[in-house]
């Protein structure tokens, strides 16, 4: 069975190739960073609208994983047309040239979605609040993708793991500043629900196979505050967690949205 993964190069894509590559057919897409990978890599731009549609023709896949975003905040605020292109416009397209070919979709959304004001868990049902451009264009492209085909899956994910240039997430944040002896600090009033990003390609995996369609909050089963990631990254690695000062948001003159954070406070775990 073949697995197309457009986003092969990204924290997710990489991870997600490595985590199938032992039972599916993997190809993935990028644009060129990836060279001798173990799997069928396409260089391919995807903001060339009529790219997607000519390799799903050509590779005819048993299944498409879209792990291709404009996920640097900065960047979707600098850009916001390329943001609405690669995180809504993109989206629609795989979404409706896979109705039409008859492929399971999945796509990946974001807790960001959420603005982070609820002291409970987030449910689906959960109406949300995006606050950035980022947190914005996700919400488009989920909504994008579930009106051209109701068939799809989207998950809100948040994860953390190890990408190719090895700075990718906050993991590999603290790991590096840490291991360079460099003091950070954490905020103890952003809580997040992360996922080891294996865990969350092998989850998604299930979810195809058991053919769920719709939208789904994908992510771990405790909150936690950025701090406390921190301090916990310290102590599987025997860093020092005293380089990591507790800070809080609110006094840092930062708000929620502000780019180094995901904001929200995620989500119900899926029962599978
Ligand atoms: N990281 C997190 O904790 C997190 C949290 C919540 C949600 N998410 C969501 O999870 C998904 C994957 O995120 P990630 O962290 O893996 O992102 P990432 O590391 O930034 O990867 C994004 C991928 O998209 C590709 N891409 C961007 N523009 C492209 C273009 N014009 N043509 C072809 N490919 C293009 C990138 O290719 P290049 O390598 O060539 O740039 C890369 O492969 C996204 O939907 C994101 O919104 C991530």
């Amino acid at each position: 069975m073949k697995l197309l993964i457009p986003g092969v190069s990204g924290l997710l894509g990489i991870n997600l190739a490595q985590e199938t590559m032992s039972e599916y057919e993997v190809v993935g897409i990028e644009r060129g960073k990836l060279q001798n990978a173990p799997f069928d890599v396409i260089h391919q731009d995807l903001s060339d609208a009529l790219a997607i549609e000519k390799i799903l023709d050509s590779q005819k896949p048993n299944y498409v994983i879209n792990c291709v975003a404009l996920a640097n905040l900065e960047d979707c605020e600098d850009n916001p047309d390329l943001a609405k292109q690669m995180n809504i416009d993109l989206p629609r397209q795989i979404a409706r040239a896979c109705k039409a070919k008859n492929i399971p979709f999945v796509h990946i959304s974001t807790d960001a979605v959420f603005d982070g004001e609820k002291d409970e868990f987030y449910t689906e049902e959960d109406k949300p609040n995006p606050l950035s451009v980022y947190a914005k264009t996700k919400l488009d492209g989920e909504w994008a993708v579930l009106t051209e085909n109701p068939e799809a899956l989207v998950a809100r994910v948040n994860f953390y793991g190890w990408s190719l240039n090895g700075k990718r997430s906050l993991a590999e944040f603290f790991y590096n500043n840490l291991t360079n002896n460099k003091s950070m600090s954490g905020f103890t009033d952003v809580l997040f629900c992360p996922m080891l990003v294996n865990d969350t390609a092998r989850l998604l995996i299930k979810m195809l196979k058991k053919e769920l369609k719709g939208l789904y909050h994908v992510v771990g089963p405790q909150a936690m505050s950025k701090y406390q990631f921190g301090v916990e990254i310290a102590r599987k690695f025997h860093l020092k967690e005293s380089e990591i000062t507790p800070k809080s948001v609110s006094f840092s003159g930062l708000s929620p949205s502000v780019p180094t954070t995901y904001p929200s406070l995620p989500a119900s775990y899926p029962q599978i």
